[in-house]
């Protein structure tokens, strides 16, 4: 592992918001104090009524419960708008760049607020209130962000779903928060290729129960000619010329649902990640602030899609609550041209980038000739985010895209932790390419070992974290056991994060990947298991088994080992249909990238597959299977060998 160190900077120093002594104090003040410490950051946003309450949680087993500032009454579209107004009414509030470079906007804060109260009535007159949830499937436009600031302005709960996934998974999203009305598009329009969001919603609503769902408000992106039917589907756009644009914010309690977001985990079924109001915007908008040393005036781009947390914290609710501009991007890295990202970068003059490694990779792969085109002089900070970031992608977004000039915050999170926790700061931390460094403050990273036992000093083991932070997850939607089992019963009294961790000498964490059944293919969450009941759903599949395996740009790939019926042939004419079968299901983001045809699974005695030895297979690395004689049938693991399809 790399072991190189970047020093902070003089000039990341200046004007930061601190320095390591600073960090040093505010941390420990965090953890020693977090109802002092967060009672006064708490107040970084407007209350409707004020808290007297901070801090009420606890992770005991059979008892968990996360609660924040509970007493207290705010809004979230409130504070990302209108407390505004007066100071920033004509600041740009989101820059929106489209898929086409010849096409983007401004959009003003009074103008933010207009439409998102134009939108909050579109929704109102549908019988939209408080609680209510509504499922968004939209492409990357500004009325993303109309719709999801509508949302949090009645206190009804938006249900984001990825453009990218399928039917099938809209269908169990929508059904699975029992949404009454969604929000989607004609067409999305990504590399110069249409999407058929408003197709795939019609297909999702044809799934579900008759009457499911009341209404589908679609926004007109492309013009694309798109079915209606009648009583039921409305275009937004003459739906809002209907209403006015002035709707009040509805003050709602602290712990009142903002969002849920369904996530991957271990098991077969999404879960709904369902994050609140009160401690979720405080956590956001102080991370997007300290870890980015957002300044005023500064010009903030993230790449992530609204569909995933990274675009509902870091391009929506974290910039707008702290009065930023942040920039909307519809499109892709490499359309027109690989350059695109650096040439929007000069066009807008942004100076706080944040992407993905992935991304890095795969324009790494076009050498330097595209950055080098452009100047990049407005960049000051740049952020990664979404798996490990390998350290010649470090090096080259340092050396390359940031001239050498910019420190790369390595910002480790999850869906579940609604902010960063986990992160270097532009003007107190010293980077090391690989490491996302130290917590945040109020986050205690605590390493336990495979018995439990919490480990002290330079380390190896499983990262859990010791105690509540405002942006915690409350629960999973409609299943608090769920949440319980799934995070706090592991290692009790404590979040199991499902991620391995290394801890150096300086108390430097370095993030090492999931060590659970959860696979990160280009910074997208896949349970493995989703994959496999989709393979076994197929006429012809008897048995599959889904393992990760190392992708140059992925950074993981999906390696499928799939035992077909009596009779069936592997060839691969069945290989490209069971690749469409799992794109149609769940998503192009789900296509195996390699399957094993096998007529037998490494088992136990007992009949549980042993994951370790085919992760071994997908890896090309069978020199140290370990103990394989517990297996039913050894034999079988030869075979498996024999026809891998990883060959380095
Ligand atoms: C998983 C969470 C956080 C928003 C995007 C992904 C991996 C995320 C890093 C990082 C190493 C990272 C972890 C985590 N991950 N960021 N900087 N370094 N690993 O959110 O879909 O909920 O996935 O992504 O494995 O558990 P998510």
């Amino acid at each position: 592992m790399s072991e190189k160190v970047v020093a902070v900077q003089d000039a990341w120093r200046q004007g930061a918001h601190v320095d390591d002594a600073k960090y040093q104090e505010m941390y420990r003040a965090s953890v020693s104090d977090p109802d002092g410490f967060w009672g006064e950051h708490g107040r970084r946003i407007d209350w409707m009524t004020p808290f007297t309450k901070v801090k009420d949680t606890s992770f005991a087993p059979g008892n968990v419960s996360i609660k924040w500032f509970d007493d207290g009454k705010t809004n979230v579209a409130y504070n990302c708008i209108d407390r505004h107004l007066e100071t920033r009414g004509d600041q740009t509030a989101i820059i929106w760049e489209g898929d086409d470079p010849n096409e983007s906007r401004h959009i003003t804060y009074r103008e933010l607020h207009a439409q998102v109260c134009r939108m909050a009535n579109v929704l109102r007159n549908r019988g939209v209130s408080k609680g209510d949830r509504v499922t968004i499937y939209l492409p990357m436009i500004p009325e993303a962000a109309y719709a999801m600031l509508a949302c949090a302005r009645l206190g009804a709960i938006h249900s984001i779903v990825f453009g990218g996934f399928s039917p099938d998974s809209l269908a169990a999203r929508i059904q699975g928060c029992e949404a009454k009305v969604v929000i989607t598009a004609d067409e999305g329009l990504r590399g110069g290729r249409k999407v058929p969001l408003k197709a795939n919603v019609d297909a999702a609503i044809g799934r579900l129960p008759k009457d499911a769902v009341d209404h589908v408000i679609v926004v007109r992106r492309t013009g694309g000619s798109v079915a209606m039917e009648p009583g039921r589907d409305v275009y937004y756009h003459e739906a809002a010329e209907q209403v006015t644009d002035a709707c009040p914010a509805e003050a709602v309690e602290a712990e009142h649902p903002l969002f849920i977001l369904y996530t991957s985990g271990s098991t077969g079924q999404p879960k709904g990640v369902v994050h609140t109001t009160g401690g979720y915007l405080v956590y956001a908008a102080m991370t997007h602030e300290y870890v980015f040393d957002y300044r005023e005036g500064d010009v903030y781009w993230c790449t992530a899609d609204v569909g995933w947390v990274t675009g509902h914290s870091y391009i929506v609710y974290g910039p707008l609550a702290n009065g930023a501009t942040t920039l909307m991007f519809e499109g892709i890295p490499t359309y027109p041209t690989n350059a695109r990202f650096w040439e929007v970068i000069d066009k807008h003059k942004v100076n706080i980038f944040y992407t993905a490694p992935t991304a890095i990779r795969s324009l790494m792969g076009a050498g330097e000739g595209p950055v080098k085109t452009t100047s990049r002089a407005s960049l000051r900070v740049l952020g990664s985010v979404g798996e490990p970031i390998n350290p010649e992608a470090w090096d080259w977004y340092y050396r390359v895209v940031g001239d050498s000039r910019c420190p790369i915050v390595d910002t480790w999170w999850q869906t579940e932790t609604g902010g960063i926790l986990i992160t270097p700061l532009p003007g107190a931390t010293a980077l090391k390419p690989g490491s996302a460094t130290r917590p945040f403050f109020g986050v205690q990273p605590v390493m336990v070992d495979a018995e439990g036992k919490e480990i002290a000093g330079p380390c190896e083991g499983n990262l859990c974290i010791k105690d509540s932070w405002p942006g915690q997850m409350r629960t999973v939607y409609g299943d608090h056991e769920r949440f319980e089992q799934t995070y706090f019963s592991t290692y009790p009294n404590l979040y199991f994060t499902g991620d391995g961790a290394r801890r150096d000498a300086d108390g430097f964490y370095w993030i090492t990947g999931r060590v659970d059944d959860v696979i990160n293919v280009s910074g997208h969450r896949m349970g493995t298991a989703e994959v496999e009941s989709s393979l076994v759903a197929h006429a012809k599949v008897a048995e599959a088994a889904v393992v990760g395996f190392p992708h140059n740009v992925k950074g993981q790939g999906i390696y499928a080992y799939v035992t077909l019926n009596e009779g069936e042939e592997g060839d691969e004419a069945l290989r490209k249909e069971l690749v469409a079968w799992v794109r149609k299901d769940i998503g192009p983001i789900a296509s195996p990238d390699l399957i094993q045809f096998a007529p037998g699974l490494p088992k136990t005695r007992s009949g549980k597959i042993m994951r370790r030895i085919l992760r071994k297979i997908a890896e090309d690395d069978f020199s140290t299977l370990g103990d394989t004689s517990t297996l039913a049938d050894p034999a079988v693991v030869d075979d498996l060998i024999e026809n891998r399809q990883n060959r380095a």
